[in-house]
């Protein structure tokens, strides 16, 4: 007996359709993956990076964890900027942070079980560090906005310290980091307008 018949169902539809529109889809996807961008993103369900800004399969590299925390000792993210940049060469990175991620709430509360709460440590020290600035906001959904908007700001920034990423700009390849953020409540992205393309002085 097969699981999750109705996805399969949905997956054999999409092909058709993708088939029917563009014969060649596939067999080009096949032969080539020529991705411009990188997008690091939360895991959160209602955050999907290719439908929220419109880009088709291939076009996109995409990685994605709790609440889009880039950590200098994650092999996993690591090797995706890696490949990105080194293999793909891709010219765009963006972090697109969410208003109202749970991971960053989680981050401003008890301590949550293991291994998230070592998961979240960066954003939970991010939260102290700013702590009069959020203390100062009006309430708690504002605090937890801002510390959503400030931990995209701090993954750019450990971005633009990657040996990676340091070695392209080296190289004087054209590599620009982004800070996005995206609100739940009307499918819209602000750009947070922290975008570096060089090292930091
Ligand atoms: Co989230």
């Amino acid at each position: 007996m097969q699981f999750l018949p109705e996805l399969f169902a949905n997956n054999r539809e999409w092909a058709a359709q993708q088939a029917g529109r563009d014969p060649d889809f596939f067999d080009r996807l096949c032969a080539i993956q020529r991705p411009d961008h990188l997008w690091i993103g939360c895991s959160d369900s209602r955050v999907p990076a290719n439908t929220i800004v419109g880009l088709a399969p291939g076009e996109v590299f995409v990685h994605r964890n709790v609440a889009n925390i880039v950590r200098p000792d994650d092999p996993n993210c690591l090797s995706v900027v890696q490949y990105a940049v080194d293999v793909l060469r891709i010219s765009h990175i963006i972090v697109c942070g969410h208003y109202r991620c749970g991971g960053i709430q989680a981050a401003m509360g008890p301590a949550s079980a293991e291994p998230l709460e070592g998961w979240l440590a960066p954003v939970r020290s991010l939260c102290r560090e700013h702590q009069d600035e959020l203390a100062a906001l009006a309430d708690g959904e504002r605090r937890w906005d801002r510390l959503c908007e400030l931990s995209v700001r701090s993954q750019v920034r450990v971005l633009s310290r990657l040996p990676t990423i340091v070695n392209a700009w080296a190289a004087g390849r054209r590599l620009v980091i982004h800070g996005w953020i995206y609100d739940l409540h009307d499918g819209l992205l602000r750009d947070l307008e922290v975008s570096v393309d060089r090292p930091a002085p």
